[in-house]
């Protein structure tokens, strides 16, 4: 719940005047070679400023959350045919913070997933354990669980990039706390072979899996140095223009 409409266009306006500076001839290269993606997930009120104004620019815009009914009495939802008249194909589902304010659970993050993927939307799912979980050995567990309600059955054909994973450790968002390369490595373990194991080699290779929390231009590289790390989903160190350009070189290093 950052940057109102206005806010959105001023942050545009000055990430396209640095854009051509800072954006090195590499990570133009991975953008146009596709092995970069770069997306911006502003709230609702702000998607149709940030689309306009990302023209231009290799960034995609992609809806906070989504609903999986087309339309309906759903007051407070927002559908994908409403996203897609406005050029969005991205939603985010299941981020910790709509399932500890807001009673989303794994459950209703699958019907999310399941239910906007068949509308032709892309969807990032997020997962990630508490820190008393952590704590009490549950790590695996708990991701384990949440990707069996998360991915229900029928997802299958959209593992070949549609659905993205992002591991996000609910005590490193917004804290400051950021998991060492070691532990984010260990989940994203966990994740890929669960993928494996449920739907094969293929599958498992080609959903990328990010990692969140407390992400920063400081710790970026050496996380998605990781070898299971595909990217990196950005909350606090994004709001910036300077630093989210900074975050995309880091991308575009780590893309060649
Ligand atoms: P943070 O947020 O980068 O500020 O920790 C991550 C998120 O909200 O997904």
């Amino acid at each position: 719940m950052n940057h109102t409409p206005s806010q959105t266009q001023a942050f545009f306006n000055s990430l396209k005047s640095s854009w051509s500076q800072k954006s090195s001839s590499s990570t133009q290269k991975a953008f146009g070679q596709g092995s970069l993606e770069a997306l911006l997930f502003p709230s609702f009120i702000s998607l149709e400023s940030a689309q306009r104004e990302s023209k231009g620019i290799s960034i995609q815009i992609g809806a906070q959350n989504a609903h999986f009914e087309k339309s309906g009495a759903f007051t407070g939802e927002v559908s994908a045919p409403m996203l897609q008249e406005l050029g969005i194909k991205w939603a985010l589902v299941g981020h910790s913070e709509r399932r500890q304010f807001f009673g989303e659970t794994s459950e209703s993050a699958g019907k999310r997933c399941l239910g906007l993927l068949t509308q032709n939307m892309k969807v990032m799912l997020c997962v990630g354990e508490l820190k008393s979980e952590r704590e009490s050995g549950q790590t695996k567990k708990v991701l384990e669980a949440q990707l069996s309600h998360g991915l229900p059955q029928g997802i299958e054909p959209y593992l070949d990039g549609r659905l993205v994973l992002a591991y996000e450790p609910v005590w490193a968002i917004g804290t400051g706390l950021t998991a060492s390369p070691e532990q984010a490595e260990e989940a994203h373990q966990i994740i890929r072979r669960w993928l494996w194991d449920r739907y094969g080699m293929e599958s498992s290779g080609r959903t990328r899996i990010l990692y969140g929390g407390s992400v920063t231009p400081e710790n970026c590289d050496s996380l998605l140095k990781c070898p299971n790390v595909d990217g990196a989903l950005v909350g606090g160190a994004s709001l910036k223009h300077e630093s989210f350009l900074t975050l995309i070189e880091s991308g575009g290093k780590s893309a060649l």
